[in-house]
């Protein structure tokens, strides 16, 4: 048996990307997902990439025996959690679905680590931990607030049950990462976001506007006070996240316990900034009017990122532009995301164009 990471919910946008550099990294990656918000098309694209092949394992983090099976058939050394659900509407009308998913899997996924003797572990936690009133920027060290939604309180859940952990085996070497605003996708415009049905986050909304599948962008808000009313927020490209997960991987393996790390760029831009360099970017114009403030919506959040940057020598390095034009070579190459045609044609008619 190989050694190699576990990558949970690695068909997933970010695990695709996150299994995508481990591999370049020269790491044996198996991941392990149940498909709920992704396709093994991602993982198929990742290969072309990379020139090598993750092993898939279509399974649930909520399955113990599923685990058992996974830990016993692989020596993994460290695990990179995305596995979860992250729709904060749908979290609304089904708490208990997210409880179970966010919090019970990584309780059985942290069970099976330990029977296994596998204690390393990167965790995707969210800003959205951080209280309401918390001051930008944004240090690890504010207090955690009280999630207006169950996705957001089932990621404190699960902070606090690692933090836990941590505290009673001193075997355990866990990174907290508190992402902000992921955007962007692989520059080739192979991998990228594939949003299930009318997408809840700013930049896809906006692409798919711009490609023509849906109408007209509203922005929730022009009355907040920021510079020009527009909610500001801090979008990282999904390549620098990435990045971070590899150094918060080797630096726990000389770094026990528990440790909370913020991956965001330390700069904010707001809904109108976002719009004006998307069109740049792109070329294409984006229609939008201003609706009222969305329930739950902060009017500004960005990280201080120094504490990635003194601990484990990460920083964010592409800006808005580089963000902007990688989603947009995605989106344009992939109009229909994954779910286009058949699995050969789909890689030759969508991704190569
Ligand atoms: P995603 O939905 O694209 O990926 C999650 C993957 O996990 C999917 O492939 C899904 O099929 C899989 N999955 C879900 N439940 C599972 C289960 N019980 N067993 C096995 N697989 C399961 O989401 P993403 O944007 O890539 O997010 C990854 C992680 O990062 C999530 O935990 C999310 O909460 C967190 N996060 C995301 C953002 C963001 O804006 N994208 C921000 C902060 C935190
Ligand atoms: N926005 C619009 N119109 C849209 C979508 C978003 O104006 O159609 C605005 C929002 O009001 C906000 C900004 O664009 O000002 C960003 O909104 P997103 O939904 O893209 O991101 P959020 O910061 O609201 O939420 C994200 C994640 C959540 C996470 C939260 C805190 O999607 O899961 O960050 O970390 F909880």
């Amino acid at each position: 048996m190989n050694s190699c990471v576990l990558v949970t919910g690695g068909a997933g946008y970010i695990g695709s990307h996150a299994t995508l550099a481990l591999l370049q990294a020269g790491h044996d990656v198996v991941v392990i997902d149940n498909l709920c918000n992704s396709s093994q098309e991602s993982l198929a694209r990742v290969s072309k990439i990379a020139g090598r092949t993750p092993k898939f394992l279509e399974g649930d983090i909520r399955e113990s025996d599923f685990l058992r099976h996974v830990f016993s058939t692989h020596r993994i050394e460290a695990v990179v959690h995305f596995a979860g659900l992250k729709a904060v509407n749908d979290s609304l009308r089904q708490p208990l679905l997210y409880y179970h998913n966010n919090v019970n899997g990584t309780l059985q996924l942290c069970e099976a680590m330990s029977e296994a003797a596998v204690f390393r572990l990167v965790f995707s936690s969210s800003a959205t931990v951080y209280g309401e009133g918390a001051q930008v920027p944004i240090r690890e060290a504010s207090p955690t607030g009280v999630p207006t939604n169950p996705y957001g309180r089932s990621k404190l859940m699960v902070e606090e049950l690692l933090r836990d952990l941590a505290q009673s085996d001193a075997r355990w070497r866990i990174a907290i990462l508190r992402y902000f605003n992921p955007v962007g996708a692989h520059p080739s415009g192979l991998i990228g976001e594939d949003p299930n049905g009318i997408p809840n986050n700013l930049l896809p909304y906006i692409s798919q506007v711009a490609i023509g599948k849906l109408k007209q962008l509203q922005i929730f808000g022009d009355d907040y006070p920021t510079p020009d009313g527009t909610g500001v927020r801090d979008y990282i490209h999904v390549q620098d996240l990435v990045n971070g997960h590899l150094k918060a991987l080797a630096v726990i393996d000389r770094k026990p316990g528990l440790n909370v790390w913020n991956l965001g760029t330390g700069r904010g831009y707001s809904v109108l900034q976002m719009i004006r360099a998307f069109e740049e970017a792109s070329g294409r114009s984006v229609s939008w009017q201003i609706a009222p403030r969305r329930g739950g919506d902060i009017a500004e959040c960005w990280a201080d990122p120094a504490k990635a940057s003194a601990e484990l020598g990460w920083e964010a390095q592409l800006g808005l532009s580089e963000m902007m034009a990688d989603a947009w070579r995605w989106q344009s190459k992939n109009p229909r995301g994954y779910s286009s045609v058949s699995h050969g044609q789909h890689l030759a008619n969508d991704a190569d164009s």
